[in-house]
């Protein structure tokens, strides 16, 4: 089914943070095939090579990666700096780069919370001044779209580094739909649920016992499709969301209500204890 109008990022200029693998990937090869140009950095340099040659070869449109650790500034302005020259401009910018595992918060070392914060949070917000001061210098729009989660409102403990960080990802993307909506600069954010890509997989959910839960938690009884991810990514940087400012749209098959209310686990109850049970609460017996 085609969602969109082939040209529906016809020309935009798509820098994507973490694109050489999973979701990254997903929505550097849906916005090639809407007519986008498309960058993609990472810290693996043979990882973004073989994804720019997979992703080109299969839509005809050149990838251009760019080998950056987001948590360096000074990478951070060579990659913005090399990807600016190479196609003249950026018209968006996807910050996806991230880092996370579960652990117990109290068997974390200092150095293990600072690699989260530095991908998710610093280097987000660094990716963010390099390309906004440029946007704002030569007074030119543009769209930020930042990847988060949904436990980014909620919290949740076991991953509570990314959480902290996410949290300061989301306040970021509210704060400047304010500040910068004067200099024409959007911000906007997906907060995915649960999404089978290899790189979250084997961190947070490395066993089939663990994955069988993470699957039981979502209402609509299936994990998340890299495309459908992609084809919300797509809308949201699109002229066609021109007046979405500062908002975080969930992907998550109903997961974090399911979640969230306190009676969800309910669902276990059968039929039989169900009648006993409305018996029982009739009058408050
Ligand atoms: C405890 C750990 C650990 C673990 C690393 N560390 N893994 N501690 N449990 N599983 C500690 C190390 O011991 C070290 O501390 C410190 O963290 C840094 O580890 P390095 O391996 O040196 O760091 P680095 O090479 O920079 O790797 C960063 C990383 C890694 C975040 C640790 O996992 C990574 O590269 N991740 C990138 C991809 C990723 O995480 N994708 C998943 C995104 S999914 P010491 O003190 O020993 O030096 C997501 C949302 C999912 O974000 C939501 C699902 C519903
Ligand atoms: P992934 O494949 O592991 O993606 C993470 C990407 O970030 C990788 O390409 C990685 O490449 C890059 N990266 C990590 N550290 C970096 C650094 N310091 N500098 C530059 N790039 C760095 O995982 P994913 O599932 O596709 O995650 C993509 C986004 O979705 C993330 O923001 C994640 O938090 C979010 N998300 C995913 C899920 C899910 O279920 N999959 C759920 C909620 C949110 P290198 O290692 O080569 O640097």
């Amino acid at each position: 089914m085609e969602a969109f109008a082939k040209d529906l990022l016809k020309d935009k200029v798509i820098l994507i943070t973490g694109g050489g693998t999973g979701l990254g990937r997903a929505m550097a090869s849906r916005f090639l095939q809407l007519g986008a140009k498309v960058a993609i950095c990472g810290r693996r340099e043979d990882v973004l090579e073989k994804a720019a040659e997979e992703l080109s070869s299969a839509d005809g449109s050149e990838v251009f990666p760019q080998r950056c650790d987001v948590r360096d500034p000074g990478q951070v302005h060579n990659c913005v700096d090399a990807v600016w020259r190479h196609f003249g401009r950026i018209d968006v910018l996807v910050n996806n780069a991230a880092g996370n595992f579960i652990s117990p918060t109290e068997r974390l070392s200092p150095n293990a919370v600072n690699a989260v914060l530095g991908i998710v949070l610093h280097g987000t917000f660094y990716m963010t001044l390099e390309v906004g001061k440029r946007w704002i210098e030569q007074r030119l729009p543009g769209t930020m779209l930042n990847i988060v989660t949904t436990y980014a409102s909620t919290g949740s403990g076991y991953v509570v580094p990314s959480a902290a960080a996410k949290a300061g990802v989301l306040a970021l993307t509210r704060s400047l739909a304010v500040e910068w909506a004067p200099h024409g600069i959007r911000q906007v954010a997906i907060a995915p649920g649960p999404f089978p890509t290899e790189g979250a997989w084997s961190r947070l959910s490395p066993t089939p016992e663990l994955e069988a839960k993470m699957l039981g938690r979502v209402p609509l009884g299936r994990t998340g499709r890299p495309e459908e991810l992609a084809d919300l990514a797509a809308f949201l940087v699109s002229d066609a969301a021109g007046y979405i400012n500062g908002e975080v749209v969930t992907i998550d098959g109903g997961e974090w209500l399911r979640g969230a209310g306190q009676f969800n686990d309910l669902a276990e109850v059968t039929e039989e204890q169900w009648d006993r049970l409305s018996e029982l609460t009739r009058k408050g017996k």
